[in-house]
């Protein structure tokens, strides 16, 4: 069969494989439906897979679309995989381990994960949405595992969706390229709204009844500390990759280390007036390294309630996303997922974890903060 790709998406594939040293890479139209694909290509059934109780929702949404059950494990202080809680929750329904890097600064043990992995027999994802062109021992996170998922939305593109599955097995890279295709022949626009509408539908119609009830009062807040969230896959992100979107990443590619170089740059800046101000109350969650492209900076707040930083934050025209709930709180995912006992540190961290965006305002914002009368 002819193949009808665009030469600029056949080019990035070869360009980025080059780049990051790995032999496949299969272009997504987002960082989301390059994870979907990634579980599916590994043919684990409907087995189990293991994640942090701090990440981005979509993560067990997306594991649990593919018709497998999310394993909530906790975290380490560093946002790393416990990896005790992770050996404790190994049993034969194990298929895999989902590493995700966080805010472009990897803090996991990928030596010691892989190494129980193979002892167990199990696949090794690494989500690297957040953290494109990070090293650690001088060799780009994505690599390390069976498959890589990278997202081109958060760092250096200037793009708002894309994505990319990397490996260096022959046999994953034509199964997610086989999954992709009966994705995208499935991705019929028009179907996709539609299901989508059907899940909401149940809430509208509730809502609707209520209405013409006359009960004015909003539904049961759920129990304390618990909370509902479902995040939303938008049609256009099971799409390909445009052409216009690979030729922008092709051009962006050559200058990516000066860019990190500069975003570092930056960083260390902010990281400056972090430590040389300790009335400001924040402590830096990891130790500086300039192989970390800092898609935001995690900082621990030492005063007042995340919330009221926020808000400080938005009123100075700086939004904070990137913060996360424990995912084990989450009533609409723990019906999905398998919990394993407390969550202690990933409860600590959703309290006080502060991702910083790294920019030149937070440099002007941070110099001239006074956190008493600011941030009471
Ligand atoms: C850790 C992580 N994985 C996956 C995704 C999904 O990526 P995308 O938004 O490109 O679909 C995100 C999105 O923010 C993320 O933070």
């Amino acid at each position: 069969m002819k193949n009808t790709k665009p030469s600029s998406l056949v080019s990035l594939e070869k360009q980025l494989a080059d780049f990051l040293g790995v032999k496949y890479t299969v272009l997504t139209g987002s960082g989301r439906s390059a994870l979907a694909i990634a579980l599916r290509s590994l043919e684990i059934g409907n087995g189990n897979v293991i994640i942090p109780d701090l990440t981005c929702a979509i993560v067990p949404q997306t594991i649990i679309s593919a018709g497998l059950k999310p394993v909530l494990v906790d975290v380490n202080k560093d946002l790393s995989l416990d990896l005790e809680s992770v050996e404790n929750r190994l049993d034969p329904a194990t298929r895999a381990i989902v590493v995700n890097h966080l805010y472009g600064c990897p803090a996991d043990d990928m030596r010691r994960i892989l190494s129980i992995a193979r002892q167990k027999g199990l696949f090794v994802i690494e989500d690297a949405v957040q953290s494109f062109g990070a090293t650690l021992n001088n060799r780009y996170v994505g690599t390390f595992g069976d498959i890589g998922v990278l997202g081109f939305a958060k760092c250096f593109f200037n793009l708002l969706r894309g994505g990319a599955i990397i490996t260096n097995d022959a046999a994953l890279a034509s199964n997610a390229r086989r999954s992709q295709a009966q994705i995208l022949r499935r991705a019929n626009p028009l179907e996709l709204r539609f299901r989508y509408f059907r899940r909401a539908a149940p809430n509208f119609i509730k809502r609707l009844y209520s209405i013409l009830h006359g009960e004015t009062t909003s539904p049961e807040p759920p129990p304390d500390g618990l909370y509902r969230r479902w995040e939303v896959t938008y049609p256009y992100q099971c799409q390909h990759l445009t052409s216009f979107e690979a030729s922008s990443i092709l051009q962006t590619l050559p200058a990516l280390g000066r860019l990190k170089a500069g975003r570092v740059a930056l960083a260390e800046e902010i990281l400056k007036i972090v430590q040389a101000r300790p009335d400001i109350g924040l402590e830096l969650l990891l130790p500086h390294r300039p192989d970390f492209t800092y898609t935001r900076i995690p900082v621990i707040i030492r005063h007042s309630t995340l919330d009221k930083w926020v808000s400080y934050f938005r009123r100075r025209g700086i939004v904070i996303d990137m913060y996360y709930f424990p995912l084990s709180d989450n009533l609409l995912l723990r019906e999905h997922s398998l919990l394993s006992g407390d969550y202690p540190v990933s409860h600590a961290l959703a309290r006080s974890l502060l991702p910083l965006p790294v920019s030149a305002e937070m440099v002007r914002v941070l110099k001239s903060l006074n956190v008493t009368r600011d941030i009471p």
